[in-house]
């Protein structure tokens, strides 16, 4: 049996890729210092670790004692606001806990393949042709942006350095079930809150805003395809190729779930968001034979009735 350890397990992604993981009869490891993610997000029979990864000591634990065949790598300071108001933090979480990771790995007797989340959408700035591909050169709008691509340099160093199987997902806008509705970032479950709570509805960039959205079952499928599939040091766009501006977003969301918006406000962008942006996914296609298997609507559908669902679950 594959023994695969899932760093941010208990977050948002993390906690869908326990469960994918589970289903094909894989024994996970997850660790997760709770930052921004909850243990009750966790599947049942994952091995939970309560940690922190800035911690060198205990990569290496970790490395030792389960001798994982796959690490997958989420936990990260995940928030562009938060990266602009303490970029040491974020260098600290998204910087050096890859590095402690890379460095377990390598030590490992045998080493493990190893899959990076970092992400497309903050990596591009807002380039003039869409959808666009990895050969795009990187432009940071954020700290957030620049911790993350600084993790994927050393995430291919290490393949080409010290033969590690690497490999790294830029993820683009990535919704679904267990997302937190109360961040700054992840538009789909902040409407579905505040059209629940019948709270006005901010649209930033006035609504013009758009952004490439990816269920997150596609996203936990990329990341298992590459890790067994992808080119050792390789860096992939996860996207559908389709900019969906935030106002049409709502829209879909509203109707799927039933409830329209008591207000909407149109603000301009926030400091580090891109206006527009959409990915080109034929590399990872090429590779993986990975592709969308959810549109946006469907997507949506699905998400507003797991909410939907919660919501009266949590009033019983
Ligand atoms: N959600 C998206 O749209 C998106 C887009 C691009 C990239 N990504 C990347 O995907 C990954 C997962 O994102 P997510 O949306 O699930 O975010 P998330 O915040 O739900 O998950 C990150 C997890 O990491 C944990 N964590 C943070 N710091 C840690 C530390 N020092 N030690 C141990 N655990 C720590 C958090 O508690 C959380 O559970 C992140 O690396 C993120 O940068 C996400």
């Amino acid at each position: 049996m594959a023994r695969v350890l899932v760093t941010g397990g208990a977050g948002f992604i993390g906690s869908h890729l326990c469960e994918a993981c589970l289903r094909v009869g894989e024994e996970v490891t997850a660790v997760d210092n709770l930052a921004t993610g909850s243990a009750k997000n966790l599947p049942a029979g994952v091995r939970f670790i309560q940690g922190d990864l800035r911690d060198p000591s205990l990569s290496k634990t970790l490395l030792d004692e389960f001798r994982p065949d796959v690490v997958y790598h989420l936990a990260a300071q995940s928030s562009v606001i938060r990266s602009i108001g303490d970029p040491i933090h974020d260098l600290e979480v998204n910087v050096r806990s890859t590095l402690h990771l890379l460095e377990a790995c390598r030590a490992a007797r045998r080493a493990p393949a190893f899959a990076y989340a970092s992400t497309g959408g903050a990596s591009y700035g807002d380039p003039e042709k869409l959808p666009v591909s990895e050969d795009h050169p990187a432009e940071y709008r954020s700290p957030y942006g620049a911790s993350k691509h600084l993790g994927e340099a050393y995430v291919s160093l290490y393949a080409q350095l010290f033969g590690l199987r690497t490999v790294s997902l830029r993820f683009a806008n990535i919704y679904g079930p267990r997302q937190r509705g109360d961040l700054e970032a992840g538009v789909v479950s902040i409407f579905a809150q505040r059209l629940r709570e019948g709270a006005p509805i901010i649209l930033y960039g006035n609504g013009e805003a758009a952004r490439d959205y990816v269920y997150v079952e596609d996203a936990v499928n990329a990341l298992r395809l590459a890790a067994q599939k992808g080119a050792p040091g390789g860096a992939y766009n996860v996207g559908t190729g389709v900019a969906t501006q935030v106002e049409e977003v709502l829209g879909l969301l509203s109707q799927a779930m039933g409830i329209p918006p008591a207000r909407v406000d149109r603000m301009p962008l926030r400091p580090g968001e891109i206006f527009r942006v959409a990915l080109d996914s034929s590399r990872l296609n090429q590779a993986t034979g990975w592709q969308p298997r959810y549109d946006l609507e469907q997507g949506i559908a699905s998400f507003a009735e797991w909410f939907l669902s919660t919501c009266s679950e949590s009033r019983r």
